[in-house]
Parts: C-alpha cells; sequence; structure tokens
C-alpha cells in the first residue's frame, strides 16, 4: 500500500490532481505586470532573469533554492535558536540531525552549498586535476575551474535526450567511468561526484542501485566519492516510487543506505530542508581534519559556518520534514500536473518529469534559433512577456566559454520553471500553462539574444543580453491583440 495521502485519496471522479496536504496560513502579495510594463523592464533588465525585481514578477519560477515554503514548525524553531558565537545549543542540535539523516559521524556547517563546494575544491583539486561527475552544475564547475581543475562527466547518454521513459537519467554510464579511470590513473582524480537530482539536465534522479556501482568502483579504485545531496529530497522520492527495490522500504532506510556509500556529502540547504544554509557531511576523520581549518577561514567559526542561528533551527527542523513522503511528493507531483497540462498543449518538456522544475526543452520549442543566441533565455524572456512569470536559462549562457573564448555548446538547452515547494497554487500553474499555451502558438515569433556586457565568471548570474532584431516588440503586440487588457 502506498504511504502518501495522495495515492491513497483517490478522487472518486478519477481525476488525477495533486492534493495540497498543508494549508497557507502566511501568505505574500504577487503583482501581475501588463505586457507593455512588462517589457520595458526586460529590457531595463538586459533580459537577464535573474535581473528582474521581484516586484515585476508574477510567479517567481526562477528557483526553488532559499524560497521554498517553510513549515510552522520551522518558524518556531526559529524563535528557540540560542544565539551564541560558539558552542551554541543550536549547533548541537542540527550536528544531532545531520548525523542522524546521513548517518556519518562528523559535521562542518558552511553558508550554503557553493561555499561547500568550495572548500572542497580548494581542498583537493590542484590544477590539471579531474572532478569526476555523472554531470556538473554551474557552481561546481566554476569553483574546480578556479583552481585549474577540469570537470569529467559520465552521465548515462539517455540525460541528452529531453524526450525519454529512462526513470533514472542522471545515472552514470559505468562503463564511461572505468574507461575514464582507466585511461587517466586515480592520481589526477581530485574525487568523484555524485549530484542528487541531477539539475541542469532537467532534475533527473540517480538510483540507488546506480549510487551502489559507482561506490564499489571508487573503493576498488582508492577514489574519494562525494555526494552533492543539495536535492536529495526529489531524488529520494524518486527512488521511492520507481525504484522497485525500495518501494517497500522506509525512506530513512534509503537515506542511511545511501549516504553509507559516500565518502563526503555536501549539501545546500536553501534546497534540502527548506530554511538558508549548507554543510558538509564526513566520514572519515581524516577528510574532517583536512576540511575543518577552512571553515573559520571562509564561512565563519566552526559552530555556525556564515549561518544565522534562526536558520541552523529552521534547517534542523526542514531536514527531518525530508523523510515525511507528503513533503517530498509535493514538488514532483506539481511538476507532474503542470508537465501534463503542457504535454496536452504539444509543448516540449523534459521526460520523465523530475523534481525541482518543469523543464521546457528550447530546441524543440524554438528550433530555428540557434544555440549561440541562447534559446533557452531567450524562450526565458518570451514567457516573462506574455505570461509575468520567470524561469531560468539552463543551456548555453549557464556554460562557462572554452579557453580559446568559443562557445561551450550545452548537450541541452532548458527553460527550468522552478516550482518550490508548497508555494503555488494549481490555479497559478494552470495560468502559466494556458500563457505557455499561446505562446507555442506564437513561437515562430521569437528570436534569439546576444550579450551586451558578458561578465567573465557565471556570465548568466549578471550579464545583459539584447534581442536579436525587434521581435519582442512584435510578440507583445501579437499578446495585445488577443488579451487587449495586455495581462
Ligand atoms: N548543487 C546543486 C545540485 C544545486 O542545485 C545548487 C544550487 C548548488 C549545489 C549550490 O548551492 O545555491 O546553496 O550555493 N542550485 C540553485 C538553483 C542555485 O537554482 O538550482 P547554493
Amino acid at each position: 500500500m502506498p504511504e502518501h495521502t495522495y495515492e491513497r485519496v483517490a478522487f472518486f471522479s478519477g481525476e488525477k490532481i495533486p492534493l495540497e496536504m498543508h494549508k497557507a496560513r502566511m501568505v505574500q502579495r504577487v503583482h501581475l505586470r501588463p505586457v507593455g510594463e512588462r517589457l520595458a523592464v526586460l529590457t531595463s533588465t538586459g533580459n537577464n532573469t535573474f535581473l528582474l525585481p521581484n516586484r515585476d514578477v508574477f510567479l517567481d519560477m526562477l528557483t526553488d533554492s532559499g524560497v521554498n515554503a517553510m513549515s510552522e514548525a520551522q518558524y518556531a524553531a526559529m524563535l528557540l535558536a540560542d544565539d551564541s558565537y560558539a558552542g551554541s545549543e543550536t549547533y548541537y542540535r542540527l550536528e544531532k540531525t545531520v548525523r542522524g539523516f546521513f548517518g556519518l559521524p562528523y559535521f562542518l556547517p558552511a553558508h550554503q552549498g557553493r561555499a561547500c563546494e568550495n572548500i572542497l575544491a580548494t581542498a583537493y583539486v590542484k590544477p590539471g586535476d579531474y572532478m569526476v561527475t555523472n554531470y556538473h552544475f554551474t557552481t561546481t564547475k566554476a569553483h574546480v575551474t578556479r583552481l585549474g581543475g577540469l570537470v569529467y562527466e559520465c552521465v548515462s547518454d539517455a540525460a541528452s535526450e529531453t524526450e525519454s521513459t529512462d526513470p533514472f537519467k542522471g545515472n552514470y554510464e559505468m562503463a564511461k567511468l572505468e574507461s575514464f579511470v582507466d585511461r587517466t590513473g586515480t592520481e589526477k582524480i581530485a574525487f568523484v561526484r555524485i549530484e542528487a537530482g541531477t539539475n541542469l539536465i532537467g532534475g533527473q534522479p540517480v538510483s540507488l542501485e546506480n549510487m551502489r556501482e559507482v561506490s564499489a568502483f571508487c573503493r576498488r579504485k582508492g577514489l574519494r566519492l562525494v555526494f552533492d545531496a543539495s536535492l536529495l529530497a526529489d531524488n529520494l522520492y524518486f527512488i521511492k516510487t520507481r525504484e522497485k527495490s525500495c518501494m517497500k522500504r522506509p525512506l530513512d532506510e534509503i537515506v542511511l543506505e545511501m549516504c553509507s556509500l559516500m565518502d563526503i556529502i555536501y549539501f545546500s540547504g536553501r534546497k534540502l530542508g527548506c530554511a538558508r544554509g549548507g554543510g558538509l557531511a564526513l566520514a572519515h576523520e581524516k577528510d574532517y581534519r583536512k576540511l575543518r581549518d577552512f571553515v573559520p577561514l571562509f564561512e565563519g567559526f566552526l559552530t555556525y559556518g556564515g549561518m544565522s542561528v534562526r536558520e541552523m533551527e529552521a534547517m534542523n527542523v526542514g531536514i527531518q520534514e525530508t523523510l515525511d513522503i507528503d513533503v517530498i511528493s509535493q514538488t514532483p507531483l506539481f511538476v507532474e500536473a503542470l508537465g501534463e497540462e503542457l504535454q496536452a498543449k504539444g509543448i516540449p518538456v523534459v521526460t520523465p518529469f523530475g523534481g525541482l522544475g518543469c523543464h521546457l526543452d528550447a530546441m524543440r520549442f524554438i528550433p530555428h534559433v540557434p544555440q549561440e543566441q541562447y534559446p533557452a533565455g531567450a524562450l526565458g524572456s518570451a514567457v516573462y512577456l506574455t505570461s509575468g512569470c520567470r524561469g531560468m536559462e539552463r543551456g548555453t549562457m549557464s556554460e562557462q566559454r572554452n579557453p580559446d573564448g568559443s562557445e561551450h555548446l550545452s548537450t541541452v538547452e532548458l527553460l527550468r520553471l522552478a516550482v518550490p515547494k508548497r508555494v503555488f497554487t494549481l490555479s497559478q500553474l494552470k495560468f502559466v500553462a494556458d500563457r505557455l499555451g499561446w505562446l507555442y502558438e506564437h513561437r515562430d515569433l521569437i528570436g534569439g539574444l546576444e550579450f551586451e556586457d558578458e561578465p567573465e565568471t557565471l556570465r548568466f548570474f549578471l550579464g545583459r543580453l539584447r534581442p536579436v532584431g525587434d521581435w519582442q516588440q512584435r510578440l507583445a503586440d501579437a499578446f495585445r491583440k488577443d488579451m487587449p487588457s495586455g495581462l
């Protein structure tokens, strides 16, 4: 029998829609600007959804990072925080939870996920060394390459097929890993990394079975295995619902087995734990001692690591709530509901539906826009124009240029519409689907973007772009014709 309420309480009508197992008790006012204002804002913020002021955004689907709705238990815990620089009760509570949740003996706090990546890369990456990974994440790669390191990806071929039935597209292709290690030798490999809920390919999970294989290989070869658990909640839900051998196993047991396979685990508490922070859990004293010294240097004293005690309390409760299937199923079920609405309109979305958000496949949505003109970024600007919702480009714009200055074309061009936990209602998602349906019918009007200001590192955060030609004006005019209110 399924454990979570959604599957136990079926709709008598037979309709399949997710049932929220929470209610809103505090809300935030949002605004829907007319299309003319949206065009002006888009132009003044360089066509980069990261630069849009939130007051001009209707549904903020940029990310789930730090914007998941917190539970009442999290807010209550924040009031009990023990505010001291060193040795606070808050820290000891969090340390106990992290140890129990991951089952590893050592814990180091850090202010967010990329801070953990900075510490890891600083400790282990020397020029010419490799980080081997299923697939990279933007900040992870930036920290490795900042130190002269290189990234090698071993994700299965299914990852590049945006339309697929493979339930675990984030899996390692073992043959790729084995032949790379044979060719390169273990000395040049700083660490092997598994990213849960593989972000940049559409929130796609890794199976427990695959983690076992990677871990057994690393142990045979004496390679350090690092687990990025930022998107563990979604990945855990998919293991529980898609991996046959795990369907009857309790969630905590699955997490403990998964983590027992790793040497080092790190996470963004902005995702895992629905708060704002991060940390590393470590299996070995040697790694703990090596990484520990960087915490006071980069983050803050060892018992807060750059986090406020209130956030640590919220993270403490949030991590424990990850073991509640009704909590972790909410985003995947909403992503599926939105994805199915979009599919019904013929809109190309990444399948199987993943965690984190619904991912539009820009290369199939607007195949006439070349990758050099950032189709996913262009689609992001068009989606904002026609819906007031902002997503995040996950394609070539999010890549770094090659050392010779040429574009590093991304395997996939995705526009992510994030579905932060417990934030949106189904009617809001229906609105997004409706406006995307209009946009899809007018997709021929969408053109490309070009940089007018391109930062050297992580250019997608702060870069400014302009449309190639006047397509945005023409798109806004067509929208106004069908929706005279401009909304
Ligand atoms: N690893 C993964 C898999 C992530 O998705 C993120 C952040 C990080 C590491 C870095 O963590 O933001 O706390 O420093 N992802 C955010 C996103 C930014 O929008 O997907 P952070």
